[in-house]
C-alpha cells in the first residue's frame, strides 16, 4: 500500500445511493494517510449522514455556501485550492450538468468551479439518465475541460434496472486517485509489474482497439447464449496498452469488471454489436481480439418469453456470427498494422493456433491452453505468442504479466523497444 501522507483531497459527495460506497472510499484514503476534507450536497445528506462522514474523516463536513465559518474558517476559494485533487463521488447527473454549465448555486458546484486542481469524477446514476443525450453532452464537455472520469460500470442497479451507471467500486476509484496523486495520468498495470512492464511511452501515439469478455446472444427477452469468459485477460491488455502510452478503445461484452482507467470502454452485448463498434473504432494501428465471441446466434430472437409447453421442447435454429478477428485481419482498407488474435484451445494447441494465424490473416496469435487449471475465469494464464517468424512460450503467470509481455512484444514488432 502506497502512503500519501502529504496529500489532501477535497471529496464532493453528490446525492445518490452510491454515496454509501464513498464512506468505504474515505476509509481507504485515510488508511493511506491522505487528508480528506468532505463537502456534501443537500441531496447527499439524504443518503449518508454528516456524522458518519465526520467520524471517518475526523474533520468537519462542509455543506453550506454562505456559512463557511466553521472551525477552519475557510472561504470557498481557499477550500478548493487547498486540496491536491478534487474528487466527485458519486457524481450525479445533476452535479455533472452543473459542472458542465459552470453553475455555482451551491457549495459543491462553487468549489468545483473555483478550483485550479484536477477533478476526478465517479459518475453514478440510473442507466437511462447516464445514456440521456443531456448527460452525455455534459460528460463530453467535461472531458474536453480536462475532468477525468472513472466509471461508471454496468451491473444491477439499486433502482432495480440493469445497465451502465453504477459507481465504480472504491478500489477502482482509489487506484485512479493514487495515480493522479502520483502525477501520473496513466495507470500502470494492476499488480507488481515493475521491470516486466512495456514501459511508459513504448506505444505512445498508437491507437489500439481491443475486444474483451464474452458476448450474449439473446434467445428471448430473458434468456441468452453465453460463455465463461470473464474479460480479465482482455481488460488487463487494455490497461497495459494504456500504461504504455497508447490511445486505447476497449469494446467489451458483458463482464463484471471495472472499466480500465484511462481506456475508452464501449459496452456491447452481441457479436454483431461488437463488430459494429470495432469497425467504428478504426482506423487503428493495432487490433487485439481477446473476446470470446459466440460463434452462433439464434436465427430469430423471440420478442416474447418462450413458454414451457408439456408436449413440445423448443428447438433453436442457430446461425453463424461474423468472425470479427478474421474480418479485421482480411480488410483491404484500413487494416491495422498489427492484428492479434487469441486461440483458446483444449487440444492440439500449436497446430490449431497456427491454422488460425493463417486463416484469419493475423500477425500474431496468443495460444492459450484452457485445460490448464485456473485459466478460464481465473487470475492466471499460460500462453504461447505465435508469429509467422516463430513462437515464444511463456510460463504460467498472472493475466497482468501476460498482458505486459504481449504489449512489450507488440511494441517491439512495431519498431518500439520490446521485441
Ligand atoms: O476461431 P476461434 O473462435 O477459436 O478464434 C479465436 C479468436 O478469434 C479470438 O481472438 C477471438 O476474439 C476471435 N473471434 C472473433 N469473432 C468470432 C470468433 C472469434 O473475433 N466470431
Amino acid at each position: 500500500m502506497t502512503a500519501f501522507p502529504e496529500k489532501r483531497i477535497l471529496l464532493i459527495i453528490g446525492g445518490g445511493i452510491a454515496a454509501y460506497k464513498t464512506l468505504e472510499l474515505i476509509r481507504r484514503l485515510r488508511e493511506r494517510g491522505i487528508f480528506v476534507r468532505v463537502v456534501m450536497t443537500e441531496a447527499a445528506k439524504k443518503f449518508v449522514t454528516k456524522l458518519s462522514v465526520e467520524s471517518l474523516t475526523g474533520s468537519e463536513v462542509f455543506d453550506e455556501l454562505f456559512a463557511l465559518t466553521g472551525d477552519s474558517g475557510m472561504g470557498h476559494i481557499e477550500l478548493s485550492r487547498d486540496a491536491d485533487l478534487l474528487v466527485a463521488a458519486p457524481a450525479t447527473a445533476d452535479l455533472l450538468a452543473k459542472m458542465a454549465q459552470g453553475l455555482a448555486g451551491d457549495l459543491a458546484s462553487t468549489l468545483l468551479l473555483a478550483t485550479d486542481k484536477k477533478i476526478l469524477a465517479a459518475p453514478a446514476m440510473n442507466v437511462r439518465m447516464w445514456l440521456h443525450p443531456a448527460t452525455q453532452r455534459s460528460v463530453a464537455l467535461l472531458q474536453k475541460d480536462g475532468v477525468i472520469f472513472v466509471g461508471p460500470e454496468s451491473g444491477d442497479m439499486a433502482c432495480g434496472e440493469y445497465g451502465l451507471g453504477r459507481m465504480s467500486e472504491p478500489a477502482g476509484i482509489l487506484t485512479a486517485i493514487e495515480h493522479l496523486l502520483s502525477g501520473d495520468m496513466r495507470l500502470p498495470l494492476p499488480g507488481d509489474l515493475s521491470d516486466e512492464s512495456a514501459g511508459p511511452g513504448s506505444l505512445k501515439g498508437r491507437r489500439v482497439v481491443i475486444t474483451s469478455g464474452p458476448t450474449h446472444e439473446p434467445i428471448d427477452p430473458v434468456r441468452y447464449i453465453a460463455n465463461r469468459s470473464s474479460g480479465k485477460q482482455g481488460h488487463a491488455i487494455a490497461a497495459a496498452a494504456a500504461a504504455a502510452g497508447a490511445n486505447v478503445v476497449l469494446i467489451s461484452g458483458p463482464v463484471s469488471l471495472a472499466d480500465p482507467f484511462g481506456v475508452k470502454t464501449i459496452h456491447v452485448e452481441t457479436a454483431q454489436e461488437m463488430l459494429t463498434q470495432v469497425e467504428a473504432a478504426l482506423p487503428a494501428d493495432i487490433f487485439i481480439g481477446v473476446a470470446a465471441v459466440a460463434d452462433w446466434r439464434v436465427a430469430e430472437t423471440s420478442l416474447a418469453k418462450i413458454k414451457k409447453h408439456p408436449e413440445e421442447t423448443p428447438a433453436l435454429t442457430l446461425v453463424e456470427n461474423p468472425d470479427i478477428l478474421a474480418a479485421i485481419g482480411r480488410r483491404s482498407k484500413d487494416r491495422p498494422a498489427l492484428v492479434v488474435g487469441f486461440a483458446a484451445e483444449s487440444e492440439k494447441l500449436q497446430e490449431n493456433a497456427q491454422a488460425k494465424l493463417i486463416a484469419k490473416n493475423c500477425d500474431m496469435i496468443v495460444a492459450n491452453d484452457v485445460t490448464e487449471a485456473g485459466v478460464l475465469g481465473g487470475e492466471s494464464n499460460k500462453v504461447s505468442l505465435l508469429t509467422k517468424q516463430g513462437k515464444e512460450n511463456l510460463p504460467l503467470m498472472t493475466k497482468q504479466k501476460v498482458a505486459a509481455r504481449l504489449i512489450e512484444k507488440i511494441a517491439g514488432m512495431l519498431g518500439g523497444n520490446g521485441q
